[in-house]
């Protein structure tokens, strides 16, 4: 992927809740691009994080954007709110969706860059009649609920599809997040196959220096698009 600026969202769910602030600030330290905060319900995955105040609060000291992942059942009951929190970047997954382009509109409407998250078992084809209305498609390349998983490689391949699928809508500038498993073994094949958005949890924070992991992570993305 020659020309394009890949950005590092590092995921505070892998950092100490005691002391996010201090997470969000070695991260950005580091050159975070977004921060990426993971809301999940214990419905729609088995775990369960944080919502809306906890967002207010990041909101207050993060510089850079916040992308929220609704890893929730029912994302047209919260999107608002997380909004009204500081979300900059909502994503919502397809497979919780009946109504996924009111949803994408709605996410819009609220002045958030709507986004759409395929879980691995979810087939490109199911944002196909979207494409061209999302701000951004998040491939998850484990299965949500938890930090620390195993990249699943198929994924590659999924971004390439999703890739061509977004640039046949017209939709050519719509950037490819990718979200699990990702560390400085596999950054640069993800890249390769066109993700712009890299999520990074335990990579990060469970590194012993959350700032020089992030830069390192960011500065092997940058190599892999040079030409
Ligand atoms: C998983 C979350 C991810 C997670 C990534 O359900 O959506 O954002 O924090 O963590 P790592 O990078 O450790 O796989
Ligand atoms: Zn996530």
């Amino acid at each position: 992927m020659i020309g394009k600026q890949v950005r590092i969202a590092p995921s505070i769910l892998s950092a100490d809740f005691t002391a996010l602030g201090a997470a969000v600030g070695a991260a950005e330290r580091g050159g975070a691009d977004l921060i990426h905060v993971d809301v999940m319900d214990g419905h729609f995955v088995p775990n369960i994080t944080i919502g809306p105040p906890v967002v207010k609060s990041l909101k207050r000291i993060a510089k850079v954007p916040l992308d929220v992942h609704l890893m929730i059942t029912d994302p047209d009951k919260y999107a608002e709110a997380f909004v009204e929190a500081g979300a900059d970047m909502i994503s919502v997954h397809v497979e919780v969706l009946p109504h996924l382009h009111r949803t994408i509109k709605f996410i819009k409407s609220l002045g958030a860059k709507a986004g759409v998250v395929l879980n691995p078992s979810t087939p490109p084809i199911a944002i196909e009649e979207v494409a061209g209305d999302v701000d951004f498609v998040l491939v998850m390349s484990v299965n949500p609920g938890f930090g620390g998983q195993k990249f699943i490689p198929r994924s590659l391949q999924k971004v390439t599809t999703i890739r061509g699928m977004l640039d046949r809508s017209g939709n050519d500038n719509t950037p490819i997040e990718i979200d699990g498993g990702i560390d400085l073994s596999n950054i640069a094949s993800v890249v390769d196959a066109g993700v712009e958005i890299v999520v990074a949890g335990s990579a990060i924070f469970n590194a012993p220096d959350p700032t020089a992991a992030t830069k390192a992570l960011k500065d092997a993305a940058a190599a892999a698009v040079a030409p």
